[in-house]
């Protein structure tokens, strides 16, 4: 019973010291928890004021389009992201990324029937276009927002009043090493060729010279002016696509080399006739 007594106070201040270590970590947790879910709250609270006062941030990962560029989207996100991407950022080894390329380039690639790439090949070629003027304007309308670049002038005749004759100059300086000197075209290195210009509308040709496809060469407002560019234009469409043919017989349109052969064959023959009838004569 002598080590009782201690025995129970001890064990008493043990109980106490125990319950008090106890309950201490407990209250310790409580107040963890509080604070965290005060934390929380002042979170909550503060995201939420934020996302009511800055409405406008969102904007900088979809840029604000109009109408007719969401059109465009829809079409776009349907018949071209395979190839060129979400965003138009380009898919490696499937297509390049169109920021930048301007409305011009798309009002072309779709309009010539171009674009959408049916498959791989060397060169993408001229077809009845898959989209109408409505549909293309508002494909490039939303690459236009999307990254900029260059745009065509308004309207749909681009040679009112331009000088045909400087145009002539202008094509034969510019134009013909690929295109031939009546604009029916010719192969060019791989499997590519520069195509006959006939099918081409006014702003189709503005827009090949602005956009340089494939291995064309850009003619940006500095290589040829705004109005050098009609004059070309006026060229094309006044002389070569109404088939007027100045020099008198066209031989094909096919160049130099047909006229020489032409010219060797038809002296060639009347060489052979005259020393026949010289011959003869004696
Ligand atoms: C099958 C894949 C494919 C599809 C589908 C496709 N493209 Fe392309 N696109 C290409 C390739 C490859 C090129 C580059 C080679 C070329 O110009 O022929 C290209 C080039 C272009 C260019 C020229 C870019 C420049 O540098 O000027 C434009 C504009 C374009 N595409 C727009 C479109 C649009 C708009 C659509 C949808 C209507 C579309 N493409 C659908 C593969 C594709
Ligand atoms: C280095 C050769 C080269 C030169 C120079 C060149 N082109 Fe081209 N051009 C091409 C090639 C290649 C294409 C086909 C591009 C494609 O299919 O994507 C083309 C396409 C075009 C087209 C599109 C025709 C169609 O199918 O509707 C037009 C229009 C055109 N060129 C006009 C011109 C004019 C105008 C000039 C002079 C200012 C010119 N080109 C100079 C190589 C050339």
């Amino acid at each position: 019973m002598t080590s009782d007594t201690p025995g129970g106070a001890r064990s008493r201040g043990l109980l106490s010291r125990l319950r008090r270590a106890r309950s201490s970590p407990r209250s310790k947790a409580r107040r963890r928890l509080g604070a965290a879910v005060r934390l929380l709250a002042a979170l909550t609270l503060a995201g939420g004021a934020y996302t009511v006062f800055a409405p406008g941030l969102q904007a900088q990962d979809t840029p604000q389009l109009t109408t007719a560029a969401q059109e465009g989207k829809a079409l776009f996100d349907t018949s071209c992201v395979t190839c060129h991407g979400r965003n138009a950022q380009g898919i490696e080894g499937r297509g390049p990324s169109l920021i930048g390329v301007g409305s011009a380039s798309v009002e072309f690639q779709v309009g010539t029937g171009r674009m959408p790439l049916p498959r791989q090949e060397a060169q993408a070629e001229r077809k009845p276009p898959v989209f109408n003027d409505d549909e293309i304007r508002q494909l490039a309308q939303y690459v236009q927002e999307l990254g900029g670049g260059p745009q065509l002038p308004e309207g749909e005749n681009l040679h009112q009043g331009a000088d045909v004759a400087e145009g002539g100059r202008l094509f034969r300086l510019n134009c013909s090493s690929c295109h031939s000197f009546g604009g029916g075209g010719g192969a060019l290195s791989s499997g590519k060729f520069a195509p006959n210009l006939r099918p081409a509308n006014d702003r189709q040709i503005y827009a090949a010279m602005l956009t340089g496809p494939q291995n064309m060469p850009v003619f940006g407002d500095n290589q040829l002016r705004p109005d050098q560019k009609a004059d070309i234009i006026a060229y094309v469409q006044e002389t070569l696509a109404k088939d007027r043919d100045p020099g008198g017989l066209n031989l094909g349109r096919l160049g130099p080399s047909t006229e020489g052969v032409a010219i060797f064959l038809v002296g060639i023959v009347a060489l052979v006739f005259a020393s026949l009838w010289i011959a003869g004569k004696s």
